[in-house]
C-alpha cells in the first residue's frame, strides 16, 4: 500500500477518535498535512484555533511564521524572490512547501485555551504519531518548541532555550525494530512573536533563520549521500 493510502486509512480511523477528553471540545482532528514522501517533518505542540476549525495543522499566525522562515532559506526559486521583496504570498508559500514537508502536532485535538496538553493526551496520541512518522519516514523532524521536545525524546524537562538548534537522535517503535531520526528542536513560532526580537541580529529570530538553514542543509546533504551512495532508504531496508 502507498503512503498516502496509508495515510489516508489512519487519518479517517483516528477521525472518531475518543481516548481523551480533548474529543468532547474539539471541531475537528487535526490529523496531519502536506506530502506523504516530504523530507521535512515538522512537529508542533498541538493544534490551535485556527487549526481546530480549518482541521490543517499550522495555518494560524504561528505557522505562517514558520512557514515565512522556511521560505526565506529555501532555494526555491519563487520563494527566493518572494523573500527578496518580503511581500509574502503565504499562500502560495504553503503551496510550495506541501511539496517538501509534512506537518502534524503531538496531539491532535486543540486543548481548551490552548493550554498545554497534558501528558496523558500526550501518550494516547502517541501511537498516531509514530504511525505517522514511521509512513512518511522523512529525513528529519523539526520539533517546534518544548513539548514536541519532550515527547519525542521521552525526556520531563527540556530546555528549549538552550537545546534549540540542536539535532538529537531519537528513536521510534518501528513493527520490527527501533527507527532512528535526526530531529531539530527549534524556538516555537508563538514564543518567537511574542518576543518579537527579528530585526535584532544574535536574536532569538536570527538564531532561529541560522538553524533553519541548518536543517535545509542537513537534509539536502543526507539525502545526497543516499543518492550519491545508492542506499536504501531506511524503509526498504525494514522491509
Ligand atoms: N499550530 C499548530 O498546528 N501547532 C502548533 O504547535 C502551533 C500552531
Amino acid at each position: 500500500m502507498d503512503k498516502a493510502t496509508v495515510l489516508t486509512q489512519m487519518q479517517q480511523a483516528w477521525s472518531t477518535c475518543q481516548g481523551c477528553l480533548l474529543c468532547n471540545e474539539r471541531t475537528n482532528v487535526v490529523f496531519g498535512y502536506g506530502n506523504p514522501d516530504a523530507r521535512f517533518m515538522v512537529i508542533g505542540e498541538a493544534p490551535g484555533m485556527n487549526e481546530d476549525e480549518m482541521g490543517v495543522p499550522f495555518v494560524g499566525h504561528a505557522g505562517k511564521l514558520l512557514d515565512a522562515f522556511f521560505a526565506t532559506v529555501s532555494i526555491h526559486p519563487e520563494l527566493v524572490e518572494m523573500s527578496k521583496t518580503e511581500e509574502f504570498d503565504y499562500d502560495r508559500i504553503r503551496e510550495i512547501l506541501l511539496t517538501d514537508i509534512f506537518y502534524t502536532n503531538v496531539v491532535c485535538c486543540r486543548p481548551p485555551e490552548n493550554r498545554d496538553p497534558t501528558t496523558k493526551e500526550i501518550e494516547v496520541c502517541r501511537p498516531r504519531l509514530m504511525e505517522t512518522i514511521y509512513t512518511v519516514d522523512p529525513i528529519l523532524i523539526i520539533a517546534t518548541g518544548r513539548i514536541p521536545c519532550e515527547s519525542l525524546l521521552q525526556k520531563r524537562k527540556v530546555s528549549i532555550t538552550q537545546v534549540h538548534g540542536e539535532v538529537f537522535d531519537i528513536t521510534i517503535e518501528g513493527r520490527l525494530i527501533e527507527i532512528h531520526y535526526p530531529m531539530m528542536a527549534v524556538l516555537h513560532p508563538s514564543y518567537l512573536m511574542r518576543i518579537n526580537d527579528f530585526n535584532q541580529s544574535g536574536g532569538m529570530g536570527d538564531k532561529t533563520y541560522q538553524n533553519m538553514l541548518l536543517a535545509m542543509h542537513l537534509v539536502d546533504w543526507f539525502d545526497h549521500l543516499h543518492r550519491d551512495r545508492d542506499l536504501p532508504t531506511r524503509k526498504k531496508i525494514r522491509r
